[in-house]
């Protein structure tokens, strides 16, 4: 991978001196404290250590909302001393002008502070989750809510958020999959870049953007097991192929921080990973901003085994290129003792406030501390037009899985309908993880949507049937009671928001607690039932899948959830999401996902061939797919350079004809199989797509760039190579099916 151009977001040449007089001017605590970020600490509430604090939390002693409510101490001493660079979990234009105004106008050097929080799919107006957005294949959307992200975020006094979350995986037991874009290393690359475009836009120092943070560094999505923290164990042919290009991707869009990961990487933990920090990240990515600790991954590289104490978890982290400790004051604690005793050059310190200052100069905080107030706030939280643009990217991230008999689109003059389920009626869970700073009353329900699509004398009855988890509360009689004279039953089941997202990774893919046993007493009735999925991650769902008229998968879509599922399931939007990680048949598949490496014995007929001898070894579900109202018919496939160059570009184009009676939009993938190379390559990779709008009978010409450099990989040698030889194009609607072609790419 070339070196990439200067990234004009985050270092700007101007402030080069600036930044050198004020290092020359900084005492050693000061600048130990531009590396130190804390959280309003709890610490003595109740009159107990903050351990005490957090193991009665744990077990139950104090509840949620006490804790909630307990004083925080927001360390105006320290910020008045200079002794701190950052602030998590500060919210409230008031508040952060508050503290920002002890930072610049009482400490000795007035070096303003950072205040930065998780605003992963939205801050008031709060996005489907990260995973439905990716359904969405809609770059313009995803960046817009990104966009909006940022806008209410920085109204709220906030500078910096931790996303985009960019990490690959290839198992939906783990539960922060719910966070990222899915399985596939291209798709993945191109939201990363649009999510950092959203949110920092082409000049950071605007105040309605916030620097972005490209997280988790690196391979944490191939955590073995899918059990989140675990160990990372992998190639770095692999690592290089498929799970850094998103982090490429954010770097080379001008991302301003990186987030260290709490695995290990083949054996070193992320955190003082100097391959990963320093060699790949500054030297081959040509970063220049700075990169934060996950919450406490200094101190627990200890845990690791990777350092006998805490001082040389800080040492090791600090020199391999880790510059802020979020929240725990370890490098606060361990670090002064090692620069006055010489075990680490402060120049390494300097180098490290440099980047630092950097980003916040960039940030414009120096010439513009205040960047926001009380009216600003809340002329920006939940803006009309930013609610427009929840229910937009709603419907457009929902994914029509099945669809027997055309049953949906519903009309909206039906005589009753039942409304079964555990998240019918349900506010919480649809925000779904990470919307810490959303607000469960901003949700409409899906009963609510349906109830408000339907015409005046459509009777909906509605019944809870069961709990997501659980079994109090059940009543699957009620339930079938009035599901038995429904002209149809609208099921919505799935998992509880907290089931995915950090430390919720998953046994079993199944629908949790009694769920399954619902559908099937609502199946027996005879009425059709139509599922709506409520899920953050791919769910193993085969009874469903073959019993059920259909399903709409609708993951957790934010505040405009009931609005959004409304507009799908009576025909006011065509649905066009496609999948972006595979659907396993059974957990049993895990890992499963589209791109695999080809097989010396592919799955076949015979018994000797790479399958299971007690279930299918193909997915659900496969990646890339979606079904539609409408029909689309492919044909006319042309590959209009047979044969190209490595550095070369050239297109694919396909005629596309909407064979239905109603407007759609249809995603066409372009998938390239390398079929000789000095590696085994996947059977196929996904190198292109265009999302097109085709109005009944329209028939269009999709054409489709094709980037020949983007077929190389990292050889043995781990040198990034594009080989001469065929390739197989195949376009279609999803990564099952389309049409074939050739192209091949000659010596020179
Ligand atoms: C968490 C997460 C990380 C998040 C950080 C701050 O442990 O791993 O994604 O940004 O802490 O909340």
């Amino acid at each position: 991978m070339g070196k990439v151009s200067n990234l004009k977001t985050i270092i700007n040449k101007d402030y080069e001196k600036k930044i050198n007089d004020l290092v020359g001017k900084m005492t050693l605590e000061e600048k130990i404290g531009q590396l130190t970020q804390f959280l309003p600490s709890i610490f003595g509430a109740f009159g107990m250590t903050k351990d005490e604090i957090i193991a009665k939390l744990v077990e139950g002693e104090i509840s949620y909302e006490e804790f909630q409510a307990m004083e925080r101490n927001y360390h105006r001493d320290e910020i008045k001393e200079g002794l701190l660079g950052s602030m998590g979990g500060v919210t409230g234009a008031e508040l952060s002008n508050e503290l920002q105004k002890i930072a610049v106008e009482e400490s000795r050097l007035g070096i303003p502070l950072l205040f930065g929080l998780d605003v992963v799919h939205g801050y008031r107006t709060i996005f489907p989750i990260p995973l439905a957005e990716a359904c969405s294949w809609d770059m313009e959307l995803i960046e817009k809510t990104a966009e909006i992200a940022a806008k209410e975020a920085s109204a709220s006094g906030l500078h910096w958020t931790y996303a985009p979350m960019v990490d690959i995986t290839r198992d939906p037991r783990w539960g922060r999959i719910a966070e990222g874009a899915g399985e596939d290393t291209y798709l993945g690359s191109i939201i990363a870049a649009a999510r950092v475009r959203g949110f920092q836009g082409e000049d950071v120092s605007q105040p309605e953007r916030i620097l972005a943070c490209a997280k988790h560094f690196a391979a944490y999505g191939g955590a073995v097991g899918g059990r989140d923290y675990n160990t990372v164990d992998m190639s770095l042919q692999t690592l290089h192929d498929v799970f850094l290009p998103p982090f490429e991707a954010a770097a080379k869009a001008g991302v301003g921080t990186f987030m260290s990961a709490f695995n290990d990487l083949n054996g070193v933990p992320c955190t003082v990973n100097k391959y990963l920090l320093t060699d790949v990240l500054r030297e081959q990515y040509g970063f220049t901003g700075f990169v934060v600790s996950d919450a406490n991954s200094i101190a627990e590289v200890e845990v690791h085994g990777y350092a006998e104490n805490r001082k040389e978890a800080s040492k090791k982290a600090l020199l391999a290129g880790l510059e802020m400790d979020m929240s725990q004051g370890t490098y606060k604690e361990d670090l002064p003792e090692q620069f006055k005793n010489g075990t680490i050059s402060v120049e390494v310190l300097d180098e490290a406030v440099r980047r630092i200052l950097s980003v916040k100069f960039n940030l414009g905080l120096f010439d513009n501390p205040y960047r926001t107030n009380k009216v600003i706030e809340e002329q920006s939280l939940l803006a009309p037009e930013h609610i427009d643009i929840a229910r937009e990217m709603a419907k457009r991230s929902i994914v029509l899985l099945k669809n027997e008999n055309n049953i949906l689109p519903l009309k909206k003059n039906l005589k009753k309908i039942a409304v079964i389920g555990p998240l019918a009626d349900n506010k919480k869970e649809l925000l779904g993880t990470w919307a810490i700073t959303g607000n469960e009353e901003d949700v409409v329900t899906i009963l609510s949507g349906i109830t408000a699509a339907v015409e005046n004398d459509t009777e909906i009855a509605y019944s809870k049937g069961c709990e997501v988890i659980g079994e109090e509360g059940m009543d699957f009689n009620l339930a079938v009671e009035m599901a038995s004279d429904s002209d149809v039953i609208i099921a919505v089941v799935g998992e509880n928001a907290d089931m995915s997202g950090e430390a919720s990774s998953r046994m079993d893919l199944n629908l949790p607690g009694r769920q399954e046993e619902l559908l099937k007493a609502l199946h027996q009735t005879g009425k059709p039932v139509i599922v709506v999925l409520i899920n953050g991650r791919p769910l193993a769902i085969p009874w469903v899948a073959d019993n059920v008229s259909a399903i709409v998968e609708a993951w957790q879509l934010g505040i405009q959830t009931g609005i959004a599922v409304a507009d799908v399931l009576f025909g006011d939007y065509n649905p066009s999401g496609k999948l972006v990680a595979t659907f396993p048949y059974s957990v049993g598949q895990v890992p499963i996902y589209y791109n695999h490496p080809r097989t010396g014995r592919p799955a076949g007929k015979i018994k000797f061939t790479s399958k299971y001898i007690d279930g299918p070894h193909q997915p659900l579900y496969p990646f890339g797919f979606g079904l539609s109202y409408t029909t689309f018919n492919y044909d006319n496939l042309v590959v209009n350079s047979p044969e190209v160059t490595k550095d070369s570009l050239t297109t694919i184009s396909v005629d596309v004809t909407n064979t239905g009676k109603r407007a759609g939009e249809e995603v066409v993938q372009l998938y390239i199989s390398d079929l000789v190379a000095s590696r085994v390559r996947p059977v196929k990779e996904l190198k292109g797509f265009k999302k097109v709008n085709l109005q009944p009978g329209e028939r269009q010409t999709v054409t489709i760039d094709l980037d020949i450099h983007s077929l190389g990989f990292y050889n043995e040698a781990m040198e990034y190579v594009v080989e001469p030889g065929l390739f197989k194009v195949c376009v279609g609607p999803n990564s099952q099916e389309g049409l074939e072609g050739e192209l091949r790419v000659l010596e020179k």
